[in-house]
């Protein structure tokens, strides 16, 4: 997900229908979001944070497991503006079909978990849902706690940073396609945006809280585009054809298709007090997985994160990979670098 920098993107009148037959989804790579395993079971969970905000997750387990020995276990992260049926659980299958027990969870805000207005911005939220998520691991019969690890893809991926850094429970952390959305939204991409555009920002958002509390709409920003026009840049196109096609697109239940990824706008400035690559070395010894495409618009990301990482850590690129690559393409996302970290790293 993204800021469109120094602007506010109001929210397109097109209709999910319109858009998607104005353009067709790329499917190449084996793009294959809504992958369904024969060999791993589903469960939908529930269970509540330390604000006692409840989350809702998918849980997943190999059907063929010997209940008599403690598995390890992962927690996935899903996209920042996204839910767990985006990429989060596609990842949670595959590494349970290699024998580990995994867990998707929607953010607080998003999806099917807790959490008014939805689609409200909250970092330290985030960050407390992967800690509830170790608690609700921590207590299944199955699983070892001392082998419990996380992995968080684009936004995500500096979440589970911010949860590592204050719980030593995650014992090895892994993200895919980082996106800092921290210095994304103080500074834009590759530090695009400049202070005064970032004051601009902040002036909108507070206007916008005194129309919120005069009882005035909410508005949304950011997010995926709704429609793609002939100035949509290259990164508009890339997050347009997952989330906004049948690729990706998933409208969790009583919301808005128009609504989905689409933060408020008077909660996205909080991100700006979000510094989640402070005090990263922190995290130190246990290791750190940078995963990145090098063709990734958001490849800064996870390069910032290796350079203030503490030993042991690896910045692992795929070649050729853009930043929603990772999401979905099973020809690109290095399932087998991921599972060989997970099995050495929580052994
Ligand atoms: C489809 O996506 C792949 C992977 O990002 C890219 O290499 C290819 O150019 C895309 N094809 C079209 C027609 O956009
Ligand atoms: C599923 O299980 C069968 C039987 O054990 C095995 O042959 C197959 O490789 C497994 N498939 C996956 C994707 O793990
Ligand atoms: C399950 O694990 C236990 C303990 O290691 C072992 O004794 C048993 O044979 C295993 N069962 C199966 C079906 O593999």
């Amino acid at each position: 997900m993204k800021i469109v920098g120094g602007s506010i993107a109001a929210l397109g009148m097109m209709t999910i229908a319109d858009t998607m037959t104005a353009m067709a989804q790329n499917m190449s790579f084996g793009a294959d979001n809504f992958y369904r395993s024969d060999n791993v079971t589903v469960q939908a969970i529930t269970f509540q944070d330390q604000y006692r905000t409840t989350i809702a997750g998918n849980l997943f387990i190999r059907s063929n497991f010997n209940r008599s020995i403690d598995m390890p276990a992962i927690i996935v992260g899903h996209p920042m503006g996204a839910v767990k049926e985006q990429s989060a659980n596609l990842y949670a299958t595959k590494l349970a079909e290699h024998g580990f027990v995994t867990v998707s969870l929607d953010l607080p805000f998003w999806g099917a978990s807790e959490g008014n207005p939805h689609n409200t911005v909250s970092p330290e939220l985030y960050a407390e849902a992967y800690s509830a998520a170790v608690d609700y691991l921590g207590t299944q019969k199955i699983v070892d706690r001392e082998r419990i690890g996380i992995l968080g893809i684009c936004g995500s991926g500096s979440f589970v940073i911010s949860a590592a850094k204050v719980d030593s429970r995650l014992k090895a952390i892994a993200t895919t396609s980082m996106y800092n959305h921290g210095i994304l939204t103080r500074n834009g991409l590759r530090g695009s945006q400049s202070i005064e555009q970032r004051k601009e920002l902040v002036a909108a958002a507070s206007q916008q809280r005194w129309t919120e509390v005069d009882g005035g709409k909410a508005l949304y920003t950011a997010g995926a585009p709704d429609e793609i026009t002939a100035q949509s840049t290259s990164i508009d196109r890339e997050f347009y054809d997952f989330y906004r096609t049948s690729r990706g697109e998933f409208t969790p239940k009583g919301w808005s298709p128009k609504l989905t990824t689409h933060p408020t706008l008077s909660s996205n400035t909080k991100f700006m007090n979000f510094y989640p690559f402070n005090d990263i070395e922190t995290i130190s010894p246990r290791p750190m997985l940078f995963i990145s495409g090098d063709q990734a618009h958001s490849r800064e990301f996870s390069e910032d994160a290796y350079a203030h990482a503490a030993e042991p850590k690896e910045l692992f690129w795929v070649a050729g990979a853009g930043h929603v690559d990772l999401y979905d393409r099973m020809d690109l996302i290095p399932f087998e670098k991921l599972t060989q970290f997970f099995q050495t790293n929580l052994a």
